[in-house]
């Protein structure tokens, strides 16, 4: 939505770049669906001063209330059908206050939302209103060129009327340094300061050229100012001590609406209904950034330092920034002494001095805080040389050195940034795009012993110090360049945000917008190397990994890398794995390691500061194993805890370090997992018996099938109760013993289906009808028993009946056929119940799955047809067959219940055909 940011920032601060990149909260006023509709015009915004709340009056007689961490509107208020050109939070009482077209004052309460008072408060449309910090008060001004004093305490009454204005008062500001002042600006190009107790303006400030719309104080104790916004285009800082107008911001194309003072940054911001934003330099006044978020005028701004919010409303919608600043400027050195800064004063703390009782992990450390001095510069950077002795303050274009204990300045100049160089009291500053200075022990190499400093042939971007010297380019390379020769030892095609070393000089990782590189430097390949090309020397950098994390701030201990993440993490990078020591719930900067306390220690941006102590043993372990120094690991093991073997074993795995791992671990669920990963059942099974977890259990038997150890994984889904991949094992293997004991089981945990098929695949059809009776599945019974127990249909079918009579269906029971009785219905009847004496002989044989070929044959055999030729041949009348009705009774009106399983169907038809089944077909009908 930026569609402009002229500026290139012609000296970095730090805040305004994190503008880019940080929190864009944006939204526009949405209707009560919530849908991003465009609405009507904000006219003017408050911030509330301890909740993420943002009050917003706008031009349709509307206010709304919205929370910008959840970005949702959480109150609304329907004031009136005119415009409400000004709203304020009066957080003490939890009250808004609008002033209204309709002339009216209305107070809310915002928690009950009833209105409180509502008052006809002027004799023109309100413009503005002011609510004071300690005092029952809220200033009101208007078209009436007049300006009010309300005490809420008196029921609102109007103690005092302030007028001088020559035409409509715009703008209302509370002196925050002397709330007994305020100030005012009007469309009579003037701005007034006045008195409480006095109805007559103090003084006038005049200089606008056209109509003043907006004032503002500075808030910070170190200057007088006041600024302005106004129809000459122009924004103007004054001095009201001196009466004098300070500055004149230019290069808006339209009414400047609004303007202020950032709280806590060097930053001025003003608003305009040419629809854009523009941030100043409030030291230098320059022009840092021109935001347009095309959303029409802005009408109105508020800021606020508690979250560095930054709130417009527009024609459109309404658009909050968060402006950066999270990062604290802070250093500290290896020997745990920190400084910051606090606007441009310095403190200082030692964490030595926090040391004397015991530490906990992300405790905040009791601290006693020095005033150190101060900076003349406003510090964007701030930084220790890497002895300590020194500290580089870096800011508005400038960098100040100042000794790290006296705070004496030693040595300064301009600079865009400032670079340390390891281990020495060299350093590098770049002060523009073409200009990067060496120098030592205070002092500017000449430029001829650095040649290729001087003649970079790119644009150079930013510079980072450490073991090489490391220059961005406007492309996005990284070039590194020898500290002492100014060459170039390697390019890099990385668009770097910043570089660490590690303490040897060897290892650095460059930390990019979305990931981090970690990579080596090899000295000796660029003293070794004879022909310098354009990228450098090939082999001077390898690589070693990429690891996809956002970096916040990080340093090296050793060869580990530690670094706090984008998502609030505290990792450190050892080989190419990450590991978690910490989460935060807000940011944190590393601020460094002291060996001492082997702890490191983060700042948050209010500069509490926290520790954590470093799992140094397990790090030392893990950078054994990672450079196959196994000997010297497992002499480290003991060492470790127990407690974190786990974290190792993990570790290990990752490495493919399996059966390491095992031994490492102390953790049954990771022992378990090792076990099957490697294969090792009897293990697994032992750790299955232990925990006694069904899912285990599976698991065993799955590796038990891999390995063919049919017996473990038996034991395996016995134990896992999974008894339908048992009935899938025993009817595989034909186990007939197994499948008994299946059908016990299933009958035990009431599974009558898999009961019914484990009965039907050791054929025992007795079972299945008993089973299909107890079910009270009596059609299916009858079925049943027509095809595999004649002799039983009598029966079933008499049941049937009995249950259709009891359930008033008697017509439907009555045209069942009981074959003892139609025989003449039921073709083969007789010969069927001669085959089912047959069959059940030929059941009962068990014939050995070795002897299945000499079987095969029987698969095919006719029962009843053997029956049949046989009496022929005997001479013996058959059963008529004459009779060529259906066999299976028809039934009218009979719903059969047909909630056998299709699976069962398909089992039946398959089991006839199995090798352990009956020689002789029975009589099956389809
Ligand atoms: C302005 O205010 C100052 C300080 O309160 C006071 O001494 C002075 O008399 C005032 N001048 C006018 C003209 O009110
Ligand atoms: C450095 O210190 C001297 C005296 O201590 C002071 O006059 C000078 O202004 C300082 N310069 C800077 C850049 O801080
Ligand atoms: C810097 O100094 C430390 C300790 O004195 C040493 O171990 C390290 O190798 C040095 N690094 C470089 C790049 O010279
Ligand atoms: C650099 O040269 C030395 C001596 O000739 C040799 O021992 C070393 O291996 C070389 N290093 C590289 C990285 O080529
Ligand atoms: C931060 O670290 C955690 C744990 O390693 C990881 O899951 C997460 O993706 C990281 N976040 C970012 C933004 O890199
Ligand atoms: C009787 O059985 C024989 C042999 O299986 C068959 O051919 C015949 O069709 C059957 N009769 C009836 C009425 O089902
Ligand atoms: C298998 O067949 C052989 C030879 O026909 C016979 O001796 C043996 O008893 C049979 N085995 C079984 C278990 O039926």
């Amino acid at each position: 939505m930026v569609t402009s940011l002229t500026s290139h920032f012609p000296f970095r601060l730090s805040y305004l770049v994190s503008i880019l990149n940080v929190t864009l909260y944006f939204f526009s006023l949405g209707d009560q669906t919530g849908h991003q509709t465009r609405t009507e015009r904000v006219k003017s915004v408050d911030i509330h001063p301890t909740e993420p709340w943002i009050l917003a009056s706008l031009y349709n007689g509307k206010v709304f209330v919205y929370d910008y961490e959840t970005q949702s509107q959480v109150k609304t208020f329907e004031v009136c059908e005119l415009p409400v050109r000004a709203a304020k939070f009066i957080a003490r009482k939890s009250w808004i206050v609008t002033g209204s077209d309709d002339l009216q004052i209305r107070v809310y309460n915002y928690n009950t939302h009833e209105r409180v008072v509502g008052f006809e408060s002027h004799q023109d449309y309100i413009r503005a209103l002011a609510v004071h910090p300690t005092q029952p008060y809220v200033l009101s001004s208007s078209d009436d060129m007049s300006i009010k004093l309300w005490d809420w305490d008196k029921k609102w009454q109007n103690i005092q009327m302030f007028e001088g204005h020559q035409y409509f008062v715009m703008g209302l500001a509370i002196n925050p340094k002397d709330t007994n002042t305020f100030a005012s600006a009007s469309l009579d190009k003037t701005i007034k300061v006045w008195n409480l107790g006095s109805s007559v303006a103090n003084f006038t400030l005049e200089g606008h050229e056209k109509g003043v719309n907006y004032v503002e104080y500075y808030h910070g104790n170190d200057k007088p100012y006041l600024i302005s916004g106004a129809d000459d285009f122009t924004a103007r800082v004054w001095d009201y001590q001196n009466n004098n107008c300070v500055q004149k911001l230019t290069g808006h194309t339209q009414n400047v609406i609004s303007a202020g003072f950032h709280p806590s940054m060097p930053i001025i911001y003003t608003a305009s209904e040419d629809g854009s934003i523009r941030l100043y330099n409030s030291n230098s006044y320059r022009v840092e950034s021109v935001l347009n978020y095309g959303l029409g005028r802005v009408w109105a701004t508020a800021v606020s330092g508690r979250d560095n919010i930054l709130a417009f409303g527009a024609d459109e919608g309404l658009i909050v920034l968060a402006l950066g600043g999270d990062e604290p400027s802070v250093t500290m050195d290896s020997s745990g002494r920190v400084i910051w800064s606090k606007q441009n004063d310095i403190q200082s703390t030692n964490i030595k001095t926090a040391n004397d009782a015991a530490i906990t992990d992300g405790e905040r450390l009791p601290l006693v805080v020095k005033d150190l001095g101060n900076s003349e510069i406003y510090p964007q950077m701030i930084q220790h040389s890497p002895n300590g002795r020194f500290v580089v303050v870096c800011g508005d274009g400038e960098y100040i050195i100042y000794t790290a204990l006296a705070w004496r300045n030693k040595s300064f100049g301009s600079a865009l940034e400032f670079a340390w160089a390891q281990n020495s009291t060299d350093y590098a500053v770049r002060d523009s795009s073409t200009s990067i200075k060496l120098f030592r022990s205070f002092k500017e190499r000449p430029s001829t012993s650095t040649p290729a400093l001087s003649n970079l042939g790119y644009s150079a971007e930013e510079i980072f110090g450490g073991s090489l010297l490391s220059i961005r380019s406007a492309g996005g390379t990284l070039n590194l360049h020898d500290w002492e020769s100014g060459m170039l030892v390697r390019r890099i095609d990385v668009a770097a945000k910043f570089v660490y070393w590690s303490d040897n000089g060897e290892l650095f990782s460059v930390v990019t917008e979305d990931s981090f590189f970690v990579l080596r430097y090899v000295n000796s390949a660029f003293l070794n190397a004879t022909d310098i090309g354009v990228e450098g020397v090939e082999d001077a950098v390898e690589f070693i990994a990429e690891i996809q994390e956002k970096v916040a701030s990080g340093c090296w201990i050793g060869s580990c890398f530690i670094y706090t993440n984008a998502s609030n993490r505290l990792n450190y990078l050892v080989g190419d794995q990450t590991f978690t020591i910490a989460h935060f719930s807000s940011s944190m900067k590393l601020l460094g390691y002291v060996a001492r306390d082997n702890r490191v220690y983060l700042a948050d941006k209010d500069l509490s500061i926290v520790s954590y102590s470093l799992p140094l043993a397990i790090i030392e372990y893990q950078t054994a194993i990672l450079r196959g120094e196994f000997e010297m690991a497992s002499e480290m093991l003991p060492s470790i805890p127990l407690e974190l073997r786990p974290k190792l074993a993990r570790f290990l795995e990752a490495e493919g370090m399996k059966n390491l791992a095992m031994e490492v671990t102390t953790d049954v669920e990771q022992q378990f997992d090792l076990a099957i990963s490697l294969s090792r059942l009897d293990l697994a099974c032992q750790l299955a018996e232990q925990s006694k977890a069904e899912a285990k259990w599976r698991t065993v038997a799955d590796l038990a099938f891999k390995l063919f150890r049919f017996d473990i994984a038996e034991k395996s889904l016995l134990n896992a109760k999974d008894y339908n991949s048992l009935l899938m094992l025993y009817s595989a293997s034909g186990n007939i013993e197994g499948m008994n004991r299946l059908k016990k089981l299933a009958s035990e945990a009431e599974m009558s289906r898999l009961e019914f098929v484990s009965s039907f695949l050791s054929r025992k059809p007795e079972d299945c009808l008993e089973l299909l009776i107890k079910t009270e599945k009596l059609p299916e019974a009858s079925l049943f028993a027509r095809t595999y127990l004649p002799s039983k249909v009598s029966e079933t079918v008499q049941m049937w009946k009995d249950s259709l009579t009891k359930s008033n269906k008697d017509k439907a029971a009555q045209s069942l056929a009981d074959p003892s009785e139609y025989a003449n219905l039921f073709g083969n009847f007789s010969t069927s119940l001669e085959a089912e004496k047959l069959s059940s002989s030929i059941n009962s044989e068990r014939i050995d799955s070795k002897n299945y070929s000499q079987h095969t044959k029987d698969l095919s055999r006719d029962l009843v047809q053997e029956i049949i030729d046989n009496s022929q041949s005997v001479g013996i009348e058959a059963n008529s067959s004459a009779n060529p009705e259906p066999t299976v009774p028809v039934v009218e009106e009979v719903v059969v219940e047909t909630d056998l399983p299709v699976a069962i169907e398909e089992q039946t038809v398959e089991s006839t055909d199995s090798p352990k089944s009956a020689n002789k077909k029975k009589n099956k009908k389809k």
